[in-house]
Parts: C-alpha cells; sequence; structure tokens
C-alpha cells in the first residue's frame, strides 16, 4: 500500500505489553484533534474520557474489586490486589464513557459515536507509535465502576484504552509486527438477486 496514512491503519494492532513510557497531556490533546471529527448524528458529542495516571489507576483496580459489594462490604485484599495489578499494567489509562445526550436519537447510534471515537483513538495512538489495548470486562457494569465515573443510568462505560510504550528488544527493533488480517473481500457483498 502505498499511502502513508492507509498503511498505518492497515497495520494497526493491539499491544498488550507496554512499558512505563506515555503520552503527555499536551500530546493527548493534539491526538484528539484527530479523533473530535468522529463521524457524529445531530452532533451530540456523546463520549467523554477519563484519563487515569500514576495511582489514579489505583482508583480503577479498587472499584473493579469492589464490583457489585455492597458499600459497607470490603473486597477481599487478594481481590484488591488482583485488580489493583490489572490496572497498572500501563502507565496510563483512558476510560471512554458513552453518554447518551439526546432522546430523540437511538441510544446505539449515541453509542456508536463514542465507539467510533475511541477507535480513531486508539488508532491515533498507534500512528503516533504508542502500544495502546482496548480492555473492558464484565466489572465495567458494576455498580462501583459506574460510581466511580459517575455514570447515570442512560450512560456506559465502553471500557479503557491501556496506554504505554512498545517495548524495544534486545536488537532494537519493535517487538510487534502486523498481524496476519482476514482477506478483505469477505466483507464485501451485494443483495441476493431476487
Ligand atoms: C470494546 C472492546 C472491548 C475489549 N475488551 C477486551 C478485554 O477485556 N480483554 C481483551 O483481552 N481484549 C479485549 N478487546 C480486544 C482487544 O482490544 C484487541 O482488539 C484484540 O485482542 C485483537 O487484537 P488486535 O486489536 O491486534 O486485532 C476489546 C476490544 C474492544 C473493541
Amino acid at each position: 500500500m502505498n499511502n502513508e496514512f492507509l498503511r498505518t491503519m492497515s497495520e494497526r494492532r493491539s499491544v498488550s505489553t507496554v512499558d512505563e513510557s506515555a503520552p503527555g497531556d499536551d500530546a493527548l490533546r493534539e491526538l484528539l484533534a484527530a479523533v473530535v471529527p468522529v463521524a457524529d448524528h445531530k452532533g451530540l458529542r456523546p463520549w467523554r474520557l477519563v484519563v487515569h495516571r500514576g495511582d489514579d489507576r489505583l482508583r480503577v483496580g479498587d472499584a473493579l474489586a469492589q464490583g457489585d459489594l455492597k458499600r459497607s462490604q470490603e473486597p477481599e485484599a487478594k481481590e484488591v490486589e488482583h485488580f489493583r495489578k490489572k490496572a497498572t499494567r500501563a502507565p496510563l489509562l483512558i476510560a471512554i464513557i458513552a453518554e447518551r445526550r439526546s432522546r430523540k436519537l437511538p441510544k446505539w447510534e449515541q453509542e456508536a459515536v463514542a465507539s467510533g471515537a475511541a477507535h480513531l483513538l486508539e488508532l491515533a495512538l498507534f500512528a503516533a507509535g504508542w502500544g495502546v489495548m482496548w480492555r473492558s470486562g464484565v466489572g465495567t457494569e458494576t455498580k462501583a465502576v459506574r460510581r466511580l465515573y459517575g455514570l447515570e443510568k442512560r450512560d456506559r462505560l465502553l471500557g479503557w484504552l491501556y496506554v504505554g510504550g512498545i517495548p524495544e528488544r534486545s536488537d532494537g527493533r519493535r517487538t510487534t509486527k502486523p498481524k496476519k488480517r482476514p482477506d478483505p473481500a469477505q466483507f464485501l457483498s451485494r443483495l441476493p438477486a431476487e
């Protein structure tokens, strides 16, 4: 492919193991300029992001451990440790929240916009040389996690982008190479003949 932009898109892949480097807020804002033009029915901008760095990531782990337990109940220490470890797998976590802003437009359309923004951000981060993996899991729907982000009933947490540096191998080459992907032709079709 001789179009650089399309080649980057076709080579995007998730990077599950990242190092401790991460884009700062200024770099993030720059990348977001490539995300904000996401297709958006009625321009409702039905999404927001929450950035977690440092100890702020532990609050995600603690909320995941709390899950649907009552506020008066304490999660087991080993659960807390387990989820704190998960939440600190990357130096930067970006929570993606779909916020329903209109009753007139179907909810799925507004979630599709938020999801589109997350995909664009994942792609923009990858294009800028960062390792990214989108993770969700059943924990996104739990009471404690919803409370952490102050979600209303109509809102949905779509998961987190786990972001960090792509570790270099000892020979200096990147640890990631493009994945083998399905034949694109299989996604194109026409209506059956009448
Ligand atoms: C909404 C969403 C949620 C995801 N949640 C998880 C997850 O919790 N755990 C996981 O291993 N992969 C999850 N994935 C998949 C990975 O982000 C990744 O796309 C997948 O491993 C395929 O790798 P690739 O992106 O390199 O093709 C999720 C993807 C999306 C779009």
